[in-house]
């Protein structure tokens, strides 16, 4: 049986941090899905087709990974793809509550796909899409934070 697990987020943009979560998820896992929310109520950075291009761009080294989209429950669309697990990074402390929130409605509402959090490396830990929009907003050098892709996208965004 392949093992299936999906890799959800807002990915607005990818990270290193996201792709250090990734490849040691690829040791569990025969393939995941990264899976970009399409909400756009939240107002992302980056449309879903750029990031769906970035993920694409910075995974390309990658075998058994798919990326997709997703709107709706998380949990409906990882039984859609036969997936066994929600695949989640766990930075700090911070982190915690919501992940828990998140994984406990996740289990109530189909008890048979599990939540799996995995940590990230050290230098990782304090990486956020967010700070780091915030840091490159502002002409704040990034490098090394994120796939080169990224931070031709984000030089270009924000102009510096
Ligand atoms: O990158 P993020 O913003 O931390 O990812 C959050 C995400 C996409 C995993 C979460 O918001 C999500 O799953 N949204 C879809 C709606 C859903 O299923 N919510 C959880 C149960 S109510």
């Amino acid at each position: 049986m392949t093992r299936i697990a999906i890799y959800p987020g807002s990915f607005d943009p990818i990270t290193n941090g996201h792709l250090d979560i990734l490849e040691r998820g690829l040791s569990l896992f025969d393939t995941i899905i990264v899976a970009i929310l399409n909400n756009p109520s939240k107002k992302p950075c980056f449309s879903i087709e750029e990031r769906l291009d970035m993920i694409r761009t910075s995974t390309e080294h990658l075998q058994h990974v798919d990326v997709d989209t997703f709107d709706g429950l998380l949990i409906d669309y990882a039984k859609t793809k036969n997936a066994v697990a929600l695949l989640r990074g766990m930075r700090a402390v911070s982190d915690f509550e919501y992940e828990f929130q998140l994984a406990l409605m996740n289990r109530r509402l189909n008890r048979d796909i599990q939540t799996v959090f995995l940590m990230t490396g050290l230098r990782w830990i304090f990486t956020s899409s967010s700070i780091i929009k915030e840091a490159a907003r502002f002409g704040g050098d990034v490098e090394g934070m994120v796939p080169p892709v990224v931070l031709k996208k984000l030089k270009k965004r924000f102009n510096y």
